[in-house]
């Protein structure tokens, strides 16, 4: 498949960019191609300015696409599955991330409706959306309290929505405590490169 990286860390040392490189390995042995947008590498603009904003508020889709996010569109075209990775960091994915959906998930791209009431979505319909994020709270603890409940509901329910046709969320909880999850969550980023076609015809959990 053309897999899409949507990654966002800004250090090299965190465990985040362990998870990214194991999982790369496994995409790599199965022979699919890759792209990268590396947010923090990049300095992604993760702000909406006010034209922006009018754009998206007001509906004006007749308004100019900055070129950040139209290379962003243009990435999402050329792809069959996106993949994003990322730490959490307050129930949720880091800014610059948010502000990614913000500013690419543009009206008229991603969401909207025209006079007629009709979809207005030119984003080309993803077969797999994943989503693999570190924790530093336990899977017991984010289901127990509902945290991981809620995660799911904002990335998979919402942000990713229709716009996939398989979707799953892998949370590699526990990483407080980093000699108990390192190996296990290292060998399952890998494994979801190398068996990522799998996730497009069966749930996995
Ligand atoms: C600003 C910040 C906020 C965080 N918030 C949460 C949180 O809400 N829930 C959680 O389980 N872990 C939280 N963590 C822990 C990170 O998820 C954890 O450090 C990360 O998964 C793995 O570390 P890494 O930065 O080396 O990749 C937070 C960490 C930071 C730096």
């Amino acid at each position: 498949m053309n897999v899409l990286i949507v990654y966002c860390h800004p250090s090299k040392k965190s465990f985040t960019y362990q998870v990214f490189s194991q999982l790369l390995n496994g995409l790599k042995i199965a022979n699919h191609k890759i792209l990268v947008s590396d947010l923090y590498e990049m300095d992604f603009q993760s702000d909406m300015s006010e034209e922006e904003y009018e754009r998206e508020g007001l509906a004006k889709v007749e308004n100019a696409i900055p070129d950040d996010v139209f290379t962003e569109q243009e990435k999402i075209q050329q792809s069959d599955c996106i993949i994003f990775v990322y730490p959490v960091w307050w129930s949720d994915c880091p800014a610059k991330l948010k502000g990614w959906f913000d500013r690419v998930y543009s009206v008229g791209y991603a969401y909207g409706y025209d006079d007629n009431g009709n979809k207005l979505i030119a984003m080309k319909k993803q077969k797999l959306g994943m989503v693999l994020c570190t924790a530093g709270h336990p899977n017991e603890f984010l289901d127990e309290t509902g945290i991981a409940e809620s995660m799911r509901k904002v990335m998979i329910d919402d942000r990713l929505g229709a716009r996939f046709e398989n979707k799953h969320m892998v949370i590699l909880g526990g990483t407080l405590d980093m000699d108990q999850v390192k190996e296990k969550h290292l060998v399952k980023a890998f494994e979801t490169g190398k068996n990522l076609d799998r996730f497009c015809t069966q749930h996995i959990a």
